[in-house]
């Protein structure tokens, strides 16, 4: 396994790849790796010979309220999952090599981000984009893999690679969960550990949306309001609930037969601010299907 911090020599240790025919696949990350993480590697691997792993926490995507500052960083550890995982290659740029001190450009997003995350965080999105795009150009994968975890993410960067003609294939990896149902994020190591007890209740209100949605209920105002009354209740601070289209991200009023639906979730809880989504189709009215 490889790491560099370098431009240039990455470029050349890629170039070699390519020259023996081997296809690039590419997991952008922001370091302090865990299981959610390795299981994009372990999709990455499934689909080319060379995996390349960049890690980079990328302070444009970060408000100035933010926890850039203290973002968990662990990168012996990092390095080590990733050489145990097969990654060929590991990217890990200093600020002063990815941006210069001025920039002349930035990506403007004129849609996706008018809700969820987009909504509760200023810049995040055009940050990303900024970010993705510059590491897309440095790495030229054939192949980028990205987590529902982050579905809005995803949905701005398979936008990002349409509109600027990447040409790159888009994976999207499933979310991975702790035993107790807790999507793993970087940020649950902010979590105390009577914290880290309570919030597993996200992904149960999730899926007690859900459940309610699929069995019928109409009023979601009133379920989105009680599920988070009922987070408040135990020490959660809600930011948004609610579902959504699952392609231009607008909150949806009513849903129809065979269609997918985002319902999404974000509240803090203490120090980290935690989102969970859970993908459905609509299907308990199909005619035809018992
Ligand atoms: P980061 O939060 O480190 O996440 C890197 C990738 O891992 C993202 O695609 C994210 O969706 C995925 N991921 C995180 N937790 C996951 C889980 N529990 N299950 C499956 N996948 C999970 O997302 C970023 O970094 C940054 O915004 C980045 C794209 C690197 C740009 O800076």
């Amino acid at each position: 396994m490889q790491v560099t911090g370098h431009i240039p020599e990455l470029r050349d240790i890629i170039r070699g790849y390519k020259k023996e025919g081997k296809r690039v696949s590419f997991v952008p990350t922001m370091g302090a790796l865990h299981d959610g993480h390795l299981s994009l590697i372990r999709l990455a691997k499934k689909h080319s010979e060379v995996v390349v792993v960049s890690i980079y926490v990328n302070p444009k995507q970060f408000a100035p309220n933010e926890d850039f500052a203290s973002y968990p960083t662990s990168l012996e550890q990092d390095l080590s999952f990733c050489e145990q995982e097969g990654v060929s290659l590991i990217f890990t740029p200093d600020t002063d090599v990815m941006y210069n001190q001025e920039l002349f450009f930035s990506i403007d997003i004129h849609t996706l981000n008018e809700y969820l995350d987009g909504a509760s965080r200023q810049g995040y999105f055009q940050g990303i984009a900024l970010v993705v795009n510059k590491l897309f150009n440095i790495v030229e994968p054939d192949v980028a893999i990205f987590g529902q975890k982050d579905y809005q993410q995803y949905k701005v960067i398979e936008t990002l690679v349409e509109e600027f003609n990447h040409g790159i294939e888009l994976l999207m990896a499933p979310i991975e969960r702790a035993s107790d149902g807790l999507a793993l994020s970087s940020r649950n190591a902010y979590l105390t550990p009577a914290q880290r007890e309570v919030a597993p209740l996200l992904y149960k209100s999730l899926m007690s949306a859900k459940k309610q949605i699929e069995q019928g209920m109409k009023d979601w105002p009133t379920m989105f309001m009680n599920l988070q009354q009922a987070l408040s209740e135990a020490g959660f601070r809600n930011d948004y609930f609610g579902i959504f289209d699952t392609d231009k991200l607008h909150p949806v009023q009513q849903i129809v037969d065979g269609q997918s639906y985002l319902i999404a979730v974000a509240a803090y809880l203490g120090k980290a601010r935690l989102i969970d989504n859970v993908i459905f189709t609509n299907k308990t009215l199909i005619k035809g299907e018992s």
